[in-house]
């Protein structure tokens, strides 16, 4: 349970509107003003750059890069017109010059201001009319006149509103930072989603160096593109091709590509299997990326329906890059890579594997195959395997083979 102030002056306040209803068919379609940012990866999330007055909240893990992008998101948007507003309460001036000087930024079109207080941040905000304004975090200001401390339900979304209807009156673009703690996150971004206009959420493994930026929602845009960052030792740089880190052009045998979905983001990944005669009574089953019983389990399907024997063989499954799968779409991938490390003999190159399969060997259909197959196309793979039951996406490239079995899947790929 968590207390709440009711705040009878910003209640009546919100009460005075400034808008008159009018008839849908009377308001004149303008194309939104957009700004792109120039880091190409971030504009594509966005759906072409920030919207004038919108606001974007940015949520991840602590220490994931929020900052570091920010900061150099504030450069790009800071050397057109106007400067950009920095406020931060999480770090010190020094703290944050120190970063700018290892992003190589000069600094001299962002302003730093170490506010955490609402009233004055925006007082500030409101004489400085900046071009783009951050603020880092949302769990760091507070409103003087409520009594709840700062972090709290209550004074996240009532901040957060004030500073929504700010840059909506200014029309001002405006970034959000909010922590994302796994674990009791009473007012983290969760809160506010339905406040802002974007969401977009920075994710990653702190001890690699591969980020994610990814939007959860979006009112000027899709939530299908994703951007991928590299953290360096002198900032994020951009990816271009994400999938050049997940999949290598690997011609070994055991080697191959298959689709997951990240929320409904499609993403290539490559899965490697390795077999080798066993030296110990019972042959070895290691799975690193993906259930180890879903492992045995497509084993015995590969002996008993497909034909080829595992016995005697230890059998070691490898999703790479780290990734953990929970999917079923990867059934069919799995079982055509160890039968390709079996046999010893290398899949085509630039084909994509997607399908469950059953206990019968059938290849079963997975949702979301059209995006799947969209990727693989805009990612220039030549083929897909995919199960028979799938709708035909229109206007790909994509050589489409379906298969009912597994075996068919295993014998068009492992004899042509
Ligand atoms: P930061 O942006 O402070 O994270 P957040 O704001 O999400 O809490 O980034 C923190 C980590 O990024 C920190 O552990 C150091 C690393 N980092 C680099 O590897 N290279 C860099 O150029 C910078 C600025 C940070
Ligand atoms: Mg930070």
């Amino acid at each position: 349970m968590v207390e709440e102030q009711l705040d009878e002056k910003s209640a009546s306040s919100r009460r005075k509107s400034a808008f008159k209803p009018a008839l849908l068919s009377d308001i004149p379609i303008g194309l939104e003003e957009r700004r792109s940012v120039g880091l190409h990866e971030v504009d594509r999330v966005l759906g072409g750059g920030f919207v004038k007055g919108s606001v974007v909240l940015l949520g991840g893990d602590p220490g994931i890069g929020k900052s570091t992008l920010t900061l150099q998101i504030a450069e790009k948007m800071a050397s057109g017109n106007g400067k950009a507003l920095y406020i931060s309460g999480e770090e010190s001036s020094i703290q944050v010059r120190l970063r700018a000087q290892r992003l190589k930024i000069a600094g001299d079109g962002i302003v730093f201001l170490p506010e955490t207080e609402m009233e004055s941040i925006l007082e500030q905000a409101e004489t400085m009319m900046p071009a783009f304004l951050i603020i880092d975090s949302i769990q760091t200001v507070y409103k003087s006149s409520m009594n709840s401390s700062p972090g709290s339900v209550g004074q996240v979304r009532e901040c957060c509103s004030d500073i929504m209807k700010f840059a909506k009156d200014r029309g001002i673009p405006t970034i959000i930072i909010g922590h994302v703690t796994k674990f009791g996150a009473i007012a983290g971004p969760k809160t506010l989603e339905h406040i802002v206009d974007t969401v977009l959420y920075f994710e990653g493994e702190k001890d690699q160096q591969y980020r994610i930026l990814r939007a959860s929602k979006n009112r000027f845009g899709s939530t299908n593109e994703i951007g991928v960052f590299e953290m360096t030792a002198d900032g994020l740089v951009e990816v271009e091709n994400p999938t050049s880190i997940f999949v290598t052009d690997s011609q070994a045998s055991g080697s191959v590509i298959v689709s997951i979905m990240e929320g409904t983001r499609p993403l290539l990944l490559e899965v490697q299997a390795l077999t080798n005669p066993t030296y110990f009574n019972y042959p070895q089953r290691v799975a690193t990326g993906i259930d180890y019983k879903r492992l045995t389990m497509l084993l015995a399907v590969l002996e008993r329906r497909v034909g080829i024997n595992v016995f005697g063989l230890d059998c070691f499954l490898n999703v790479v890059g780290g990734i953990k799968v929970f999917e079923t779409a990867i059934d069919l991938g799995i079982i055509v890579a160890v039968a390709s490390a079996v046999r010893n003999k290398p899949v085509a190159k630039g084909t994509v594997i997607i399908g469950e399969v059953g206990l019968g060997g059938e290849v079963r259909s997975v949702w979301g195959i059209e995006n799947r197959l969209r990727e693989a196309d805009k990612l220039g793979l030549q083929t897909a395997i995919i199960p028979a039951k799938s709708p035909s996406p229109q206007g790909i490239k994509l050589n489409v083979i379906r298969v009912a079995e597994a075996r068919q899947a295993v014998e068009q790929l492992m004899n042509s």
